[in-house]
């Protein structure tokens, strides 16, 4: 890359020097053009003169007047020598310039070096006066002047080099103040490119100001650099100040995400508690309820054994005293009949009423996949849940025509019946209420229909759109969690892979339809733990 600086110095120096060649030629055109004149004068003049007083000493054969005319002639030291030939073309007299500029006479085989210019040499005779021809004339001889251009030369070489010199001289002088004036204007553009190249490269924080203090146009551009520098600063610490904000509300934001995160961990604990105590308390009222249904058969079970152990006490008794009669023995065996059915009867209930519990209970612990039968199951949680419903004027009925074979989790099932009961009992029906719960079981080839009636108080239409939601209930602080519904929804909807819908009319009662394949899908026993959001 040239610098424009290269490029200027260049330009100024041809543009000069052009000039001066050109003037320079010309004034030596000039001058030799002058100088040429000048010698053809003094030619002219040396010749002239010579013309006009040779013939008479000539004619008089006078050589001493010819040599000293000669000489006279000879001082311009461009007159080299001067031949005087007579008529009889032979040497008459001659001078010349030796080696040191002396004058000599002329030997007549030295060379003389010169141009030589020849003129003939006439005396006008003076004796016929009263003849008009004044062309009468004798050649009396002929001159040859050596003319030396050697001094023309020598100036015309002189003019040449100190011309050149001149040229020389004026382009180093112009060279040197091109230097020092492109110094003046390009130091500080230097220092200007080098301070945006530096303001290009670095945050604007590490480039210093440039120094204002010069008055010209230069000072202008640097005030007005400055000015710009100071601009960019200000824009960068804002982008600063702006990515710093960012930064923070990036950060407040991760902050409360994770706040948010661990608050919606604890939400989710505290769900589990309290699903786990929901479940729990699920289970406490079965116990309760096995406690109770046994009751009676055991303590049927019971009174007929003290009945039987008393009767055979007597029986002993009598035989001991020998007096026993028939009809004794009779009424005996018919106590000890009756005792034995009752007993076996209880028992078997018991045992039967135990069985189911136990199957209940190991359902609804250990979430355990199974075939069950649907109507069966159905009315064997009623069961379990007879001693709630026994203090209730509500009457369960468990509509189901054919056999319906499920395969699926038959203690979450239980979960269901348990809940949309117990829903029933407490919601549907307050005030000891009279009413009736229906269960219906359909089967639609490879999927069930179970639908849960009541003819209670109905829900609100705008309660209806909420009642699946977790932790909605109208019992706040009356025994509702506003879970049952919602475990009720995941259960059905994600281990039986099934919908639920409700239908509900005020004073009229509510419907829960339950649709769900008789093959629950696979892989979902857990996931009840998680309510519906
Ligand atoms: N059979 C029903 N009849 C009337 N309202 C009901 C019935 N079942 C549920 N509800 C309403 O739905 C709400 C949510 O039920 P649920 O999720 O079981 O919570 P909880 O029973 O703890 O209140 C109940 O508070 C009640 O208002
Ligand atoms: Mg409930």
């Amino acid at each position: 890359m040239h610098s424009i600086r290269f490029r200027l110095s260049v330009l100024y120096i041809v543009v000069v020097t052009l000039i001066l060649a050109i003037s320079g030629a010309y004034s030596q055109y000039q001058l030799s053009k002058e100088l040429e004149q000048r010698f053809d004068q003094l030619r002219h003049g040396v010749v002239t003169r010579l013309q006009i007083s040779l013939p008479s000493a000539l004619w008089d054969l006078d050589e001493a007047k010819v040599n000293s005319i000669i000489e006279a002639e000879m001082l311009p030291v461009e007159v080299r020598g001067i031949r005087v030939f007579d008529s009889a073309v032979s040497l008459f007299a001659g001078k010349m310039r030796d080696e040191q500029g002396k004058i000599v006479t002329v030997k007549p085989q030295l060379k003389i070096d010169g141009l030589p210019y020849e003129s003939n040499l006439y005396f006008r005779s003076n004796v016929e006066r009263g003849n008009d021809d004044a062309t009468q004339r004798a050649l009396v001889g002929k001159a040859v002047v050596y003319f030396s251009r050697e001094k023309i030369d020598a100036t015309l070489t002189a003019e040449l080099i100190r011309k050149l010199i001149e040229v020389v001289v004026v382009d180093c002088v112009l060279l040197f103040a091109l230097i020092l004036s492109l110094r003046l204007v390009f130091d500080p553009l230097a220092r200007l490119r080098d301070a945006l190249f530096d303001l290009a490269r670095h945050d604007s924080d590490e480039v210093e100001e440039l120094q204002e203090e010069r008055r010209d146009e230069f000072g202008d551009v640097i005030r007005g650099f400055n000015s710009i520098q100071r601009k960019v600063k200000s824009v960068i610490e804002r982008r600063r100040q702006a990515e710093e904000e960012a930064r923070s509300a990036e950060e407040e934001a991760r902050q409360a995400t994770r706040k948010a995160e661990s608050a919606l961990e604890e939400l989710k604990e505290a769900q589990e508690s309290l699903l786990q105590s929901e479940k729990l308390a699920s289970l406490g009222g079965l116990v309760a309820g096995v406690a109770h249904e046994i009751n009676t058969p055991v303590g049927v079970t019971l009174t007929s054994a003290s009945v039987l152990k008393q009767a055979s006490e007597q029986i002993r008794a009598v035989m001991a005293s020998g007096q026993i009669k028939k009809s004794e023995i009779n009424a005996y065996i018919d106590t000890a009949d009756e005792s034995a059915r009752l007993i076996m009867t209880n028992a078997d209930r018991a045992a039967h009423l135990i069985q189911s519990f136990k199957q209940i209970a190991a359902d609804q612990t250990s979430e355990i996949r199974r075939q069950f039968d649907l109507k069966q199951y159905i009315e064997e949680v009623i069961t379990s849940l007879h001693p709630k419903i026994k203090h209730t004027h509500v009457t369960v009925h468990v509509l189901c025509e054919q056999r319906i074979e499920i395969d699926g989790y038959p203690g979450a099932f239980a979960q269901v019946i348990t809940n949309l009961i117990i829903n029933a009992l407490t919601h549907a029906f307050p005030d000891e209420r009279e009413g009736r719960i229906n269960i219906h079981a359909d089967l639609m080839t490879d999927w069930v229909e179970v639908r849960f009636e009541d003819d209670g108080v109905g829900i609100p239409q705008e309660f209806q759109a909420r009642i699946f939601d977790p932790f909605f209930t109208t019992r706040r602080g009356q025994g509702g969690t506003g879970l049952g519904l919602n475990i009720v929804y995941n259960i059905i909807t994600k281990q039986f892979g099934g919908t639920i819908h409700a239908r509900s009319e005020v004073g009229k009662g509510t419907a829960f339809i339950l649709r769900f394949p008789l093959t629950a899908p696979e892989g979902n026993s857990n996931s009840i733990g998680l309510p519906r959001v």
